[in-house]
């Protein structure tokens, strides 16, 4: 648990305190829909070295603390540079998106790093990380991240995104050894990639299942709850004061009863469920966070309002830290977050 007495909102929030206005950050706020971040992303040449270059990756995520005055911080980095830390090829393809070797059986499987190595590839996150924590003022929360362990495997046996994981859901049925090896090695990583994180610094840590929902039945527990169980547990014998947030996006049921089965603090969720039924079903079991849907970033207006004001007054009644319910989206108008912001703090 986190301390109750913080000046910073987004801990209280996760220390179970109920705040008359929540505190807010945003996925992927730092972003390509800010001519700021576009800017400083040419300068670095691609995406993957503005992750890898401290300095600028301390610029982009300080630019929309600077602009919109959000309570957290997120990182700037990807869930794949654990993938590339455990020895995958990582490219990025410019309009389409992630690109790696893929994972079809044992031998590719033999190639990968031993976990002991990762950090070599990822000293320059931690560095991040250092650097946020002495420019960030001093309300602002740092928050660290990782994929959690079935979407990075969605990514390393397809090799890209794809639209139903299907590949991956392949490999559970072909090779299940393998696919189980490949689930063991990414925990075991992300443990030791989000524990240093917090020794440098992150304040809060974050796990991304952004894909958990293609997970049905006795494979949601064994897949997306399990492995996220177990790196909490471990996370919390090496850091117990370190509050931790799970996202299993689009879980629908699955999110009843997450919080107790995983021992997460919070509990993000997406757009597909309601406030009111999160209310009803999620919140009860500890902090939520969530969950405007990023379209109104595109589209603003009065209906952005009245679903912002919404959402925080349904989910008033308990812990609440405002946010999308996925990622803003690069179309997205700066003057609507704005918005957004305005309207939360002023409902
Ligand atoms: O601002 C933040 O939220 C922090 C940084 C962050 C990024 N990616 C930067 C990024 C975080 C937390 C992520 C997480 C991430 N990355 C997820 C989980 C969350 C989600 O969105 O579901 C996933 C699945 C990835 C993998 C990934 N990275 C994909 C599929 C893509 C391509 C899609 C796209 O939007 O282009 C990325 C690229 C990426 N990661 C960008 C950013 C800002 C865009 C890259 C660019 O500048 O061209």
């Amino acid at each position: 648990m986190a301390n109750p007495t913080s000046d910073k909102t987004i801990l209280r929030a996760l220390a179970g305190e109920e705040q008359a206005t929540p505190p807010i950050w945003m996925m992927r706020q730092a972003g390509r829909y800010l001519p700021e971040y576009k800017a400083t992303r040419a300068k670095a040449g691609d995406f993957l070295s503005l992750c890898y270059n401290p300095e600028l990756a301390t610029e982009v995520t300080l630019q929309p603390i600077r602009r919109f005055g959000f309570d957290g911080a997120i990182l700037f980095a990807d869930i794949l540079l654990v993938p590339q830390a455990l020895g995958a090829d990582l490219w990025f393809v410019t309009g389409e998106g992630p690109r790696l070797s893929t994972i079809t059986g044992e031998a590719e499987l033999a190639q990968l790093r031993s976990v002991d190595d990762i950090h070599e590839t990822l000293s320059p996150i931690y560095q991040t990380v250092r650097n946020l924590r002495q420019e960030l003022p001093k309300e602002t929360t740092l928050i660290g991240f990782a994929g959690a362990p079935w979407t990075v495997a969605t990514y390393m046996i397809a090799g890209k995104g794809t639209p139903d994981q299907g590949p991956a859901h392949a490999l559970k049925g072909t090779h299940p050894a393998v696919f189980d090896a490949l689930i063991e090695r990414i925990t075991e990583a992300t443990i030791e990639y989000l524990s240093a994180q917090i020794d440098a610094g992150a304040e809060v840590v974050k796990l991304f299942d952004s894909w958990a929902g293609s997970l049905k039945g006795p494979d949601f527990q064994r897949y997306a709850l399990e492995p996220t169980r177990q790196i909490i547990a471990a996370l919390k014998l090496r850091h117990p004061e370190t509050p931790i947030i799970a996202f299993p996006r689009q879980a629908g049921d699955n999110y009843i009863g997450f919080h107790e089965a995983t021992g997460a603090d919070c509990v993000a969720v997406d757009d597909s469920v309601t406030a009111d039924w999160v209310a009803k079903h999620v919140q009860p079991g500890g902090c939520v966070q969530g969950n405007l849907a990023s379209r109104h970033m595109v589209t603003g207006g009065e209906e952005l309002v009245s679903e912002t004001q919404h959402i925080v007054r349904t989910l008033r009644g308990g812990p609440h830290i405002f946010n999308l319910g996925h990622g803003i989206t690069p179309d997205a108008d700066p003057a609507n977050v704005q918005l957004m912001i305005d309207t939360v703090r002023g409902a």
